[in-house]
Parts: C-alpha cells; sequence; structure tokens
C-alpha cells in the first residue's frame, strides 16, 4: 500500500505594524509540528522584500500598516510570489477593505483578535488550496535546469492554475464516465475553458461516450511531458460538437503500459495552466496513478450508487483518504454524488435510505442524481451529454446542479468579487471561500 507524500513545512510570514501583535502570532504557532515562521515584517514594503526573499506558503497580512497598506502589499506579493497565499488579518470594522484585499489576490481572511484553531485550520486550508500551483512552479523550476531556457508550456503559466477535477468510484459501472462527461459539459461557458481528460488508461471510454474519433490519445502526450509544444497539444486535443474539449484514453489497452503515472500527473498539471477546468475520468482501481490524481485534484467527485456493496467501498476509500494528509486530508476534498436513485415508488429492499448512506460515509451527499435508463441511453447513442440537450429535465437538472456545486465549491475568490460587502459576515465569507472549517 502507498503512504502518504513526505510531510513538508508549511512556511508563515507574519506581517503586522505592531510587534506585540506579531510576537502573539509567532507563539501561537511555534508549536504546530507542520508550520513554521520564517519571518517577520513591520510595513508592507518590508514584506514584499522578505516574501521575495523568503518564498513563503502564507502570508499573515495585516491591513492598516505605515508606508504602504496590506492591500497593496498583498497585489504585489500575489503577483511576485504565486506560491504565497495571502490571508488577512483585519477588524471586524474592516469590510470594505476586505472586498478590495480580495480583489488584490488574498485567499482568506482571519479577524482580529484570533482564536488558535481558527488560525491553524486557515494556514493549512489555504496552503493545501494552492498546491497545484506549487506543483507547476516546481515543474517549471525543473523545466528551466534542464534546459537552460524557459520551457515552451510556460507560455500562459502568469495565469492562476485551473481547477483540477477528479472523478472517481471504487466500485466499476457506477456512472463515473456518465458524471464525468456531464460534470465537464456542465461547467462549460462563454468565459470557462473546460478540458476533459480520460485518465481511465486502459479501457477509457470517453470517446465512446461522446461519439468521438481521434487521431492522437494521451500517449501522445505523456511521451513527450517535459517537453510539450502547444501545437501537439492542439493535434491531440479533441473538439465535441458542443464545444467541449476532450484528451482521449489510449486505443489499445497496452499503449496504457507505457504510460507512467508521474507522466500523467504532470502532463495534468501543465495541462491546468491552459484551462479554467480539467476534469479527469479515472478507472476504479486505487493505484498510483489514481493516488497521484487524488493528491494535485482540488476536488474528488466520488461516485456511487445507493447499494450497500457500492457504499461500503466508497467507505473504505473514504478512511484510505482519511489517512493520507497532504498537509490536511485527501479525503476533505470528496464531494459526494449519487447516481441511478430510482423513483421513490419504484425503490425496491436494496436501496439503501441517503440517511444511513450520509452516516456511513460521515458526509452530505452532494447531488443526488436519478435513475433513468432511456435518457442516459440515448445521450450515449448520440454522443451528447445530457446537460448539452436537456439541463432543465431530470437527470440532465440534477446534473447540471452537480456541475454548479462544483463550480460553487471552487470558484470562491470570483464568486467574493461579485458579493456585495454590505452582506459579508464573517460566516458568510467563509461559506464563499468555501471553508469546512
Ligand atoms: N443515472 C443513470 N440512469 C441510467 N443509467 C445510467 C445512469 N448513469 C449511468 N448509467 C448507465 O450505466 C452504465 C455504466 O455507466 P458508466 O460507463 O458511466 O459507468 P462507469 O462507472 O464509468 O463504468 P466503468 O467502470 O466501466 O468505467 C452505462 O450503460 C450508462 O449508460
Ligand atoms: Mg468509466
Amino acid at each position: 500500500m502507498t503512504s502518504g507524500p513526505q510531510k513538508q513545512m508549511i512556511k508563515v510570514l507574519i506581517v503586522d505594524d505592531i510587534p506585540d501583535v506579531r510576537d502573539n502570532l509567532r507563539k501561537l504557532l511555534a508549536f504546530e509540528p507542520d508550520i513554521e515562521v520564517v519571518g517577520a515584517a513591520g510595513t508592507g514594503r518590508e514584506a514584499i522584500q522578505i516574501a521575495t526573499e523568503m518564498r513563503p506558503d502564507v502570508v499573515l497580512m495585516d491591513i492598516n500598516m505605515p508606508d504602504m497598506d496590506g492591500i497593496t502589499a498583498t497585489k504585489s506579493i500575489s503577483t511576485a510570489v504565486r506560491t504565497a497565499a495571502v490571508v488577512i488579518v483585519s477588524v471586524q470594522s474592516e469590510p470594505g477593505y476586505l472586498r478590495q484585499a480580495m480583489l488584490a489576490g488574498a485567499r482568506d481572511f482571519l479577524t482580529k483578535p484570533i482564536a488558535s484553531e481558527e488560525l491553524y485550520t486557515t494556514i493549512r486550508r489555504v496552503y493545501e488550496r494552492n498546491e497545484p500551483v506549487r506543483q507547476q512552479e516546481a515543474l517549471m523550476a525543473d523545466a528551466r535546469t534542464t534546459k537552460g531556457d524557459m520551457p515552451k508550456k510556460a507560455i500562459s503559466m502568469s495565469r492562476a492554475a485551473g481547477h483540477i477535477i477528479v472523478v472517481y468510484s471504487p466500485q466499476g459501472g457506477v456512472g463515473t464516465t456518465t458524471i464525468a462527461t456531464n460534470l465537464a459539459s456542465g461547467l462549460m461557458r462563454a468565459d470557462t475553458r473546460v478540458l476533459l481528460v480520460d485518465c481511465a488508461l486502459q479501457f477509457g471510454d470517453v470517446d465512446a461516450f461522446l461519439n468521438l474519433q481521434s487521431a492522437a490519445n494521451i500517449s501522445k502526450l505523456t511521451q513527450s511531458v517535459n517537453d510539450l509544444d502547444p501545437d501537439v497539444i492542439e493535434n491531440v486535443v479533441i473538439t465535441h460538437g458542443s464545444g467541449l474539449k476532450v484528451i482521449t484514453a489510449p486505443s489499445h489497452p497496452e499503449q496504457a503500459y507505457d504510460i507512467t503515472s508521474s507522466e500523467v500527473k504532470d502532463l495534468i498539471l501543465m495541462l491546468g495552466t491552459l484551462y479554467d477546468y480539467i476534469i479527469i475520468d479515472t478507472p476504479t482501481q486505487y493505484d498510483d496513478l489514481t493516488l497521484k490524481l487524488f493528491e494535485i485534484a482540488e476536488r474528488i467527485v466520488m461516485i456511487a450508487n445507493p447499494t450497500i456493496p457500492a457504499i461500503r467501498n466508497c467507505r473504505k476509500m473514504i478512511d484510505i483518504l482519511d489517512a493520507i494528509e497532504q498537509p490536511t486530508r485527501l479525503s476533505e476534498k470528496v464531494i459526494f454524488v449519487l447516481n441511478r436513485v430510482a423513483n421513490e415508488k419504484d425503490r425496491g429492499h436494496g436501496t439503501v435510505p441517503v440517511a444511513s448512506i450520509e452516516n456511513h460515509i460521515k458526509r452530505k451527499v452532494t447531488a443526488t442524481i436519478p435513475q433513468d435508463d432511456r435518457a442516459v441511453l440515448t445521450s450515449v447513442n448520440q454522443g451528447v451529454p445530457l446537460v448539452a440537450k436537456l439541463k432543465s429535465r431530470s437527470p440532465g437538472r440534477e446534473l447540471m446542479g452537480l456541475a454548479d456545486a462544483v463550480r460553487r465549491s471552487v470558484e470562491s475568490e470570483d464568486e467574493a468579487i461579485e458579493e456585495k460587502p454590505a452582506e459579508r459576515t464573517k460566516s458568510g465569507l467563509r461559506a464563499i471561500f468555501g471553508g469546512s472549517g
């Protein structure tokens, strides 16, 4: 069994003009085994200087400071050090500033006086959310040292990392591919670039679900993942009639043997710089590939049918994810979906009630997709996702609801910008940031 990755220390920079506040924060963080305070600054300018030198993972930023305020400093740091996640530390009476701070790139906020537990959870949460950005930076640094110049793949790396969403079930045939294709399709908007990648390397069937013929597949990209040319990517990515972009799995199972899980991981991280969402269909086995995908994922959409074997397998999987900290538990990324849920009147004795399922899997069911053989079969035969055609009618409606729920759970900053400042309460903001505590 694979164990979790080596634990990294979370490097924290404290910024506040009052020495006592800095000392207090330092003391609060002193005994956390995974947190290391790498510096403290008393002014905005000093903060930028130290952040550039020390490259902290998390910056605790005061707002009101002499010389340069925390918002201006946040803007500079977020641009200069992409791996640094800024957390604003403010007093309740500064809601207007808070909005500006988020526009400047802040990731979360804490209210003074700070409760220690909230401080720790917030630091760990923003650190974890920044994992894809750290991985991309590491990838770029690697490429730079091995090639001596800026890799082509860095072309659009200045933008924020796309959201990586892995769709998975430990049980075969429950509808993982159905959900992955509909989720990808449901997330598409004029301003949102979505890519669906079939990582069920041996028996991937996204091409069949979407009626796609592909000359090239994922293996073409994994072969040369450290030297990818945008033209090559363009040749492999197929555009579905609905506009959805897709990378298919190898056409023959044996081709999958030549693809390593590290290559797939590097490829996905790189593609994350080109698309707003990467939706990944997966095979059922729990192996090095699925683990790597879970690690880089922002969310794991776990699918089950409402049957005892399916739920038991999901529980086992959640227990495994519970044990892997990165630095927070992988299980916290799980969005749970029940698929093929029969009508009330058709429900037989074999169906497990939602409340017991939630109890067993230790979390809420985010979406319940009804069983509808005809609609799903027609959609597969026509190669058109349900949400692309019938999004207002069940089960397209519920699938669209899932896409919206996934979007809400990851696009915290974007939503925060649209919120009216007057409506911000502490818990409201927490909801916007999607924090679970
Ligand atoms: N909500 C639903 N109602 C009716 N049929 C469904 C529903 N969801 C999926 N199906 C059907 O169930 C079958 C399995 O679906 P799908 O291939 O998406 O599952 P999977 O978990 O990806 O399977 P595999 O383990 O083979 O990859 C397909 O025939 C599909 O049409
Ligand atoms: Mg499948």
